[in-house]
């Protein structure tokens, strides 16, 4: 097997143009660019969909620039991008079509899947979840005893979690349904914890599962009701589940009604969910005219992406930074940093999504590759500047960091102190991160503020930051339903874009399915009905550890 690097086709050490202009970049930095042209920002920066992107603040100059987009059209970008919308099998690995697209999209869209016109099934499930939560909020679908249902808990994981999950926190303002829970872990606590604070006759659970086999779920799904039958009887399951799932077969013989089961396609990956059925439990929050809102967010992105030409294209820029800082500068982690509580769970979301999607070993042929995506992490900001910002201003790793920020905020005049606050920190960060301070003002400083200079010359090393450390904004007005469904879509398209310029599939998850394998084999070995002998000595003394522990 060989091992190539995207832009080294050779997979040889010499220097390709992107390598070189990354060593140009590395030798520039960012302080200088600025220097060089007052105008930057104006250059590097676009919008679409009501979202700003600056990526100013990163090492690339025009040149660079333009090698990125060059590379971009030698690695097939627009191509692919329009195989994708145009419904081909790009997901090569399980032979599948790749359209999310689709499930935003309106009629005249005219998506096809393989060929196959797709848009009337998606319209049709549209109005049947429309037509459940309506009916749900407004008192007519009631629980077996004729209560109205006050609390939503989707038991799902992976895409059939954490999308719902950071949806509905982000669009809390818009709740004005019923309370919504999320139970993914197989962790008994997680569902305990949850069941703690309802009552059973007023809790309707959701099971989400794109296959409807995820063990997690399974036994989540059996505990919830078992939960009903113990509090209202066996004949009340009917009116306290509902499921969104593509195996219909499996729902049905789990015992979930059909009027109460959503479908949708294999040719929507479980990470890319979250606008099909999967997003019931946010349309029960905030109401299918919100729910709709969301999803022309993310269609206003889709027709950007498909027609805006690169140079414009907002997912191709951050995914051309995404490469640049991954691939050529080699900086292994990207925190993605809200300053947004509301978007607390939306660095999860998108570790998903990126890290599942473009953490692979191989390229499209199978040979191995040098790269691929990095590692995503992230919390909201201010916190993080409490956390771990020490390391990303001053450790000897370069992260990049992607901030996320609204100019607006839903709380009002009444605390605009908050947000001014919060838009100043997060401007100050990236500035910060860019600028840096060298020794010599450091030095100064502490003369300046009554220091010896012996004791300034001492301190002074500690309080240098390096500066032209690279960071991307994106700022929007408001976090409202279509700014969320436009923020997603981008970060999808950025993860199909980055996929392409690594030359990997980004659509199939073949890396989780050893630990799954593993994990049912070790059932037996961990409740003791099957021995632990023939595997590795640490596996065999963690168990008998275990055993002994659960033994007294
Ligand atoms: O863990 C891998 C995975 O297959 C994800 O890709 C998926 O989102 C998750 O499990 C849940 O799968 P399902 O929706 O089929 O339960």
């Amino acid at each position: 097997m060989s091992t190539t690097r995207p832009h080294d086709p050779a997979g040889t050490a010499s220097e390709t143009a992107l390598d070189r202009r990354a060593e140009t970049a590395r030798a520039t930095g960012i302080r200088k660019l600025f220097s060089a042209d007052p105008a930057r920002f104006e250059s590097f920066s676009a919008s679409a969909a009501g979202l700003l992107l600056d990526y100013s603040k990163t090492a690339i100059d025009a040149e660079t620039r333009s090698a990125l987009f060059e590379f971009a059209r030698s690695r097939d970008v627009e191509a692919r991008r329009d195989a994708m919308f145009a419904g081909e099998r790009i997901n090569t690995t399980e032979n599948r079509s790749v359209l999310h697209v689709a499930l935003r999209a309106e009629p005249a869209d005219g998506f096809r899947a393989d060929g196959d016109p797709v848009s009337a099934e998606v319209m049709d499930v549209l109005t049947a979840m429309a037509n459940f939560a309506t009916k749900v909020r407004n008192g007519e679908i009631l629980g077996a005893r004729d209560d109205l249902i006050t609390d939503v808990v989707n038991i799902g994981i992976g895409g059939s979690d954490l999308g719902p999950v950071m949806a509905s926190l982000a669009l809390a303002p818009y709740h004005d349904g019923p309370r919504t829970h999320f139970v993914s872990n197989v962790d008994g606590a997680h569902m305990a914890d949850t069941l703690k604070h309802l009552e059973p006759a007023t809790t309707l659970f959701i099971v989400a599962s794109k296959t409807f086999t995820t063990i997690e779920t399974m036994t989540n799904a059996a505990t919830a009701r078992s939960w009903i039958v113990a509090g209202l009887g066996e004949a009340a399951v009917g009116a306290h589940f509902a499921a969104v799932s593509t195996a219909l077969d499996k729902v049905e013989a789990f015992g979930i009604s059909k009027d109460r089961t959503f479908g949708f396609w294999e040719w929507v990956g479980g990470r890319y969910s979250i606008w099909s059925a999967i997003g019931l439990p946010l349309m029960l929050a905030i109401g299918p005219e919100a729910f709709r809102e969301f999803l022309a967010g993310a269609r206003a992105i889709d027709r950007h992406f498909k027609t805006a030409p690169l140079e414009e294209n907002l997912p191709v820029l951050l995914g051309l930074v995404g490469y640049f800082h991954r691939a050529l500068m080699h900086y292994p982690t990207r925190a993605i940093i809200p300053y947004d509580q509301r978007l607390a769970r939306f660095p999860a979301y998108l570790q998903q999504l990126d890290m599942e999607s473009n953490g692979k070993g191989v390229d499209l042929d199978g040979n191995e590759v040098a790269i691929s995506g990095p590692v995503v992490w992230g919390e909201p900001g201010t916190n993080g500047q409490h956390a771990f910002f020490q390391l990303i201003h001053q450790g000897t790793d370069v992260i990049p960091v992607e901030f996320l920020v609204g100019a607006n905020a839903h709380e009002g005049t009444d605390m605009a102190v908050h947000q001014d606050l919060l838009l100043a920190n997060c401007l100050a960060q990236s500035e910060a991160l860019m600028k840096g301070r060298s020794l010599e003002e450091a030095r100064r400083q502490l003369v300046a503020a009554g220091r010896s200079d012996e004791d300034a010359a001492r301190i002074a090393p500690h309080r240098v930051f390096t500066g032209d450390r690279p960071s991307l904004t994106i700022l929007y007005d408001t976090l409202d339903p279509a700014t969320l469904g436009a923020l997603i879509a981008l970060y999808e398209h950025r993860v199909f874009v980055e996929a392409q310029l690594y030359g990997i599939n980004a659509f199939d998850q073949w890396g989780v399915e050893l630990g799954k394998e593993l994990a049912s084999n070790l059932v037996p070995v961990v409740t003791g009905d099957a021995p632990a002998e023939g595997r590795d000595s640490s596996t065999r003394g963690l168990v008998a550890a275990i055993h002994s522990m659960r033994n007294h």
